[in-house]
């Protein structure tokens, strides 16, 4: 990608002319990257009061289609919810689709009956109301549908949506901090269309072993945007939105930049780097400094598909500089991890056939009973060649080791997804501060979606 960035062209895409519908790509790197909005909320008796939408929309990503999309309170994704520590808030989530669906806040420690599982189906024209306190570190948590076997679908189709959490560190460290103008949410999702310009979501043998990619990238929901900075440090909010690809992010002169959170909260140091992991479901914060490119542009894109996804013109201004705090948070949190208990868990996989210690996802099995407010080890068990993203709902954990040993330095923050490469055995630390019950109880899943539709995940209660 660092040659095909300057060509700038980044897809190989369906020949247009072999359809009757004339579809093609708009040129490379000519639409500004949209920054979702962030949505203000009613502010009533001290609660902060949002109003969400999901609905049906239709979006022009391709010259001469308009592609059918689901969106909250939009066409396609969703506005911003951000928070501070202790707010608390009520979400209220109205269901305008013709099929049944729920909100889940991905990252979120509330308790089950707010968690917006599958158990929490909304029907068409109906809404869910739920309130919860903010009890966690600042971080970029995230919400998307839970719909039973339909999560990969509606997804794909467009449902989701950052959530910002704020809190005394992220507010008092000395870090880039303007939405949208240097403390910017990229949200990267892949997409694969027909020849009608239609999404292609489909479940075949291969897309459930696979999980559902596609050739064409999205940022913030527009395919090659352009994003315009000023030639200073930037902050960047990154999350992988795809159903099932791992990313690399890194930039097309191989600049180095500097982690500073991951999922769930900062982490202790700045941790600096020339490439980026990220798999389905996971975040990171990244600081970039572009003070010596005022007047130029640079791309940063995905070393796996050789192919970058945004391009980024830099002002002819004055160069800032900017120097990144050297340390950032302690994390008291699983600081001597003493306890026997362990958990195990086996991720199991043959054709058709995804599961978790052998069972496939059952709304009516509780596979789990989990005590509240003990600390506990989860093994996670890969013995696939895959790597599969693993997620707990309700938690912030942090890994403990990876096949025995150390977890890399930019994983040391706290997490709510980890992604357990093949045949490899990964040990976290995980508390619950909320109960969940038989009726709403939370999940662990692998978040390549088509592997959660099809079995791959587990329900469990927490309990005193
Ligand atoms: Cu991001 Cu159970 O989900
Ligand atoms: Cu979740
Ligand atoms: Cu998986």
């Amino acid at each position: 990608f660092v040659k095909l960035g300057i060509l700038g062209c980044s897809t190989t895409f369906l020949n247009a002319n072999t359809t009757t519908v004339k579809i093609s790509l708009f040129p490379a790197f000519s639409k500004p990257l949209p920054i979702p909005p962030i949505l203000e909320p009613k502010i009533r008796d001290g609660i902060k009061e949002f109003n969400l939408t999901v609905q049906e929309g239709s979006v022009e990503f391709l010259n001469g289609a308009k592609t059918k999309t689901f969106g909250v309170n939009t066409d396609f994704l969703g506005p911003t919810i951000k928070v501070q520590r202790d707010d608390t808030v009520k979400i209220n989530v109205k269901n305008s689709l013709k099929e049944n669906t729920v909100l889940h806040w991905h990252g979120l420690k509330v308790p089950g009956i707010s968690d917006g599982g599958p158990n929490r189906s909304i029907k068409p024209n109906n809404s869910w109301t739920t309130q919860y306190k903010i009890e966690q570190r600042a971080s970029m948590c995230w919400y998307h549908p839970h719909t039973h076997e339909k999560t990969g679908y509606q997804v794909f189709m467009g449902i989701a949506g950052l959530f910002i959490i704020e809190d005394e560190d992220s507010n008092s460290l000395n870090l880039p901090k303007e939405y949208g103008i240097d403390d910017i949410p990229l949200v990267f999702q892949d997409r694969r269309f027909d020849m009608k310009g239609q999404f292609l979501y489909k479940q075949s043998m291969h897309d459930t072993m696979m999980g559902v990619t596609g050739s064409i990238s999205l940022v913030n929901g527009v395919i090659d945007p352009i994003l315009e900075v000023s030639p200073k440090t930037i902050r960047f909010r990154i999350m992988n939105g795809s159903n099932a690809r791992i990313n690399k992010f890194m930039f097309n002169d191989l600049r180095e930049f500097t982690q500073i959170a991951g999922d769930s909260s900062f982490l202790p140091k700045p941790v600096k780097m020339k490439t980026l992991l990220l798999a389905s479901a996971e975040r990171a914060e990244i600081l970039v400094d572009f003070s010596d490119l005022a007047g130029k542009e640079i791309y940063f894109g995905d070393g796996f598909s050789n192919k970058p996804l945004l391009k980024i013109l830099v002002k002819n201004e004055k160069p800032q500089k900017f120097s990144i705090p050297s340390t950032l948070i302690e994390i008291e949190e699983y600081k001597n991890v003493a306890t026997k208990n362990i958990r195990e868990f086996t991720l199991n996989m043959r054709p058709g056939w995804l599961a978790i210690n052998g069972k496939q996802m059952d709304m009516n099995r509780i596979d789990e009973i989990v005590p509240l407010n003990k600390v506990e080890i989860w093994r996670i068990k890969n013995q696939q060649r895959m790597p599969h993203p693993f997620h707990i709902h309700g938690c912030s954990f942090r890994i403990l080791s990876r096949d025995g040993k150390a977890t890399f330095e930019n994983e040391t923050c706290l997490k709510d997804t980890v992604l357990v490469y093949g045949n490899e055995t990964v040990e976290i630390a995980v508390k619950f501060e909320h109960e969940s019950t038989k009726e709403f109880p939370y999940m662990y899943h692998c978040h390549i979606l088509e592997h959660e539709d099809a079995g791959m995940m587990g329900q469990f209660i927490v309990k005193r």
